[in-house]
């Protein structure tokens, strides 16, 4: 396992802060991808960090897949947070239920005593819906809180993994590709050197907002996830780094 100093960060931590060029990293024991049970404890460390980091009146934007919703399971907090509101990052529907966005700002949100907001919209919209949804009244006050999110918590993917989950199309599938993409947050996808290669037409949190919150937590587990994490780390928008041992070593392999 992994050896903590006195202020609780371990040599690997430091080397891959440094590495990765993070403020902060956070490494937790375990193969999450391996066991259910070392998932949850990802899921655990990240809700006490977000804890640890929470005021009073954050808006905290939150992706879906099952990462984020380990981090909802595991959530337990004495003290309640009335002011504090949860939204999903995005609006999508293109995902199993308990793993969605709003799913898991709504389990965040009752465990810490907050608000939430729910924004049910399907993830891949024809243009034409998407031009005139953006002017409906409940569509444009959801777009005005998420925009506003002072902290963002946000799983990361495999480029090519959640395109295909997501049914992109050919060619955006060749984009992905021809550009390299490696990873992929909140929609957008990233190459290893954190360039944009593609971003999904999507209702919800922009990369603009991110770089704007207060604090940005990714979230991720897997060794086979390493290359993904480094596109993420490498887009620089992240305040810390939250993974699995085996994600740690991994990247530690790669960079
Ligand atoms: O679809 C939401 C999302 O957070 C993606 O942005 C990310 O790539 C993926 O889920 C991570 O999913 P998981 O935690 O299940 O690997």
């Amino acid at each position: 396992t992994v050896m903590k100093d006195v202020y609780g960060i371990s040599d690997l931590e430091i080397d891959l802060q440094q590495k990765l060029k993070l403020k902060r990293v956070i490494v937790v024991p375990g193969q999450s991808e391996e066991t259910e049970e070392d998932k949850k404890e990802l899921g655990r460390i990240a809700a006490q960090h977000l804890l640890s980091i929470l005021r009073e009146d954050d808006i905290v934007a939150v992706t879906g897949g099952t990462t984020l919703a380990a981090m909802a399971e595991m959530l337990q907090s004495v003290k309640q947070y009335p002011q504090v509101l949860f939204v999903p990052a995005r609006g999508g529907l293109g995902e199993n239920i308990e793993t969605q966005a709003s799913q898991v700002a709504a389990e965040c949100a009752k465990k810490a005593g907050a608000g939430y907001r729910m924004f049910h919209l399907p993830d891949n919209l024809g243009s034409a819906a998407f031009q005139s949804l953006k002017e409906d009244p409940y569509v444009r006050e959801m777009l005005g809180l998420i925009c506003s999110c002072s902290v963002v918590v946000h799983g990361i993917g495999r480029a090519m993994e959640m395109a295909v989950r997501r049914n992109a199309s050919r060619e955006v599938l060749q984009q992905l590709k021809n550009g390299e993409a490696v990873g992929e947050a909140f929609g957008y996808y990233f190459d290893r050197q954190g360039q944009i290669i593609h971003q999904m037409e999507t209702m919800g949190l922009r990369l603009d907002n991110v770089q704007q919150a207060r604090y940005v937590i990714g979230l991720a587990g897997g060794k086979q996830k390493a290359e993904a994490i480094i596109g993420i780390a490498n887009a620089g928008f992240l305040d810390v780094l939250i993974m699995d041992e085996s994600a740690a070593e991994g990247v530690s392999l790669l960079v």
